[in-house]
């Protein structure tokens, strides 16, 4: 070790730069030094199976269980400061896209890097557009849903069955086939959803209407009952695609991972969907929306925050919608999210639930368990008020994260397979179990 760097760092005075991006490390069982290249902050965690004790051992590894701390990739999609609550899609900060962009020409930033021009944005819309339908047959699947079947399962084999009708999607080194498969997955993702909520209703499914946007296309198919042409409100309509743009795509989140993890294997992109969107279903990840409209619900009166909040501190329950691994500050998306709320709220009626939410948010900010903690209200606080106002069932709440989210995933999984460092997913262990020991025949186990 360079003595001078470490009798700075016992003087608790700032190191000086020695020009060199290496990490000096000393393995006291042995004495031996290994000096490892460091590159965007990062050291290769396959750089430390050098340092060994015996020639024949295994080799160091890092063990980071929930991964806190490992990178699994690069990337050049999404930004995220979680400190000073910045997030940025391919560059393009939350707050200027979610004013001036639309969904779908977000989803072609996410996917192809680029903003794209007018010519290729019709292209990009048309071909959504006409990949909305779904095949007959998946009809005759849904049916086999009971009634009250949650959509977000029914959501996770329809999408997973769309691998039976596209064989041509195993064809995942060949860029038109890719192409292929992301028009249709971000076209059919609203058409499963819609038939999905239309089922549990046991109404007839709406088709889609190519005259309308992405979202205002959605609401027709949910929300159409006996009208010729279905025109969606025009304040709900562009409420709902901003909160699809806020929801599009966040860096290497749990579901990211699995399109990721399970896309390594070279699977077909519908089944690596599949995956994300089960990943997506978690109470503590897409689930939370619903969690949170539950917990507002069992809270019931702003008069009762202040005992739910005890309970909470307590460990005995969570303030759902509140804390998030990487933000440790206001969630950027949150403070959107808050505005719309009041948008849809001027159309549909005021949502009663609001007051005990922004009661939870006003203690909770206050509050030194959750100041110390750094938790804040995530995306998920308000999501749920502004969909139950638009007449969403709360099991609907995570399907309405899941279809945006698929241009993330599409991206995400795309640019994994495209990296040449990438490999199957394969993480390593460490052992704590027993060592080889005798089977004991039955008759002889106590
Ligand atoms: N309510 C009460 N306490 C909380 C909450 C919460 N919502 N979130 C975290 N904490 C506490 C933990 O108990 C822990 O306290 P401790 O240090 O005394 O043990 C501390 O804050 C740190 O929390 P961790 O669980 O270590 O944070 P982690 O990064 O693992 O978890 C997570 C993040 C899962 C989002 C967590 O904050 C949570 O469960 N929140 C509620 C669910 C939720 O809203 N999820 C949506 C996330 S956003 C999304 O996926 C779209």
């Amino acid at each position: 070790m360079n003595p001078a760097k470490s009798s700075s760092i016992l003087n608790n005075e700032a190191p000086s730069h020695t020009g060199r991006d290496t990490l000096t490390v000393i393995d006291n069982r042995t004495g031996r030094q290994y000096e490892l290249p460091i590159t965007h902050d990062t050291i290769r965690a396959l750089d430390l199976r050098q340092i060994k004790v015996e020639d024949s051992d295994f080799g160091m590894m890092s063990y980071d269980p929930a991964f806190t701390n490992t990178a699994s990739c690069t990337s050049r999609i999404t930004f995220i400061d979680g400190d000073k609550g910045i997030l940025r899609y391919r560059g393009y900060s939350i707050e200027e896209l979610s004013e001036k962009s639309t969904y779908l020409e977000t989803a072609y930033l996410i996917l192809h890097g680029e903003l794209p021009s007018q010519t290729q944005l019709t292209e990009w819309t048309y071909h959504v557009t006409h990949h909305t339908f779904i095949h007959e047959s998946i009809k005759k699947f849904l049916d086999g849903f009971h009634y009250d079947a949650h959509p977000m399962g029914m959501l996770i084999s329809t999408v997973a069955a769309l691998s039976t009708f596209y064989p041509d999607a195993k064809d995942i080194f060949n860029a038109d086939s890719r192409r292929k498969q992301t028009y249709r997955l971000i076209g059919k993702m609203p058409t499963l959803a819609a038939f999905a909520y239309r089922h549990s209703l046991g109404m007839p499914f709406a088709y889609p209407d190519n005259d309308l946007s992405y979202t205002g296309n959605f609401l027709n198919m949910l929300f159409r009952t006996t009208e010729l042409k279905y025109r969606p409100n025009p304040t709900l309509e562009r409420a709902l695609d901003v909160l699809f743009i806020l929801h599009a795509d966040h860096e290497q989140n749990c579901s990211s991972s699995a399109m990721r993890g399970v896309g390594s294997s070279h699977v077909d992109p519908y089944s690596a969907t599949a995956a994300a969107t089960a990943a997506l279903y978690g109470p503590l990840h897409g689930g939370a929306n619903e969690a949170v409209l539950r917990m507002l619900l069992e809270i019931g009166s702003v008069n009762n925050v202040p005992a739910y909040i005890k309970h909470v501190k307590a460990g005995e329950k969570k303030l759902m919608g509140f804390g998030h691994r990487v933000y440790k500050n206001y969630d950027p998306r949150a403070k959107i999210v808050k505005r719309i709320a009041y948008e849809v709220f001027d159309v549909m009626g005021r949502n009663p639930l609001i007051d005990i939410a922004l009661e939870c948010e006003r203690i909770a900010l206050e509050d030194e368990y959750f100041v110390t903690r750094k938790l804040y209200p995530n995306v998920d606080f308000y999501t749920g008020l502004i969909y139950q106002s638009m007449g969403f069932p709360v099991t609907m709440f995570p399907v309405l994260f899941a279809i945006p989210r698929t241009a993330g995933w599409v991206a995400q999984w795309e640019e994994m397979l495209l990296d040449q460092e990438q490999k199957i997913w394969r993480p390593r262990q460490v052992y704590l179990g027993h060592d080889v020991r005798s089977y004991i025949p039955l008759d002889r186990r106590s």
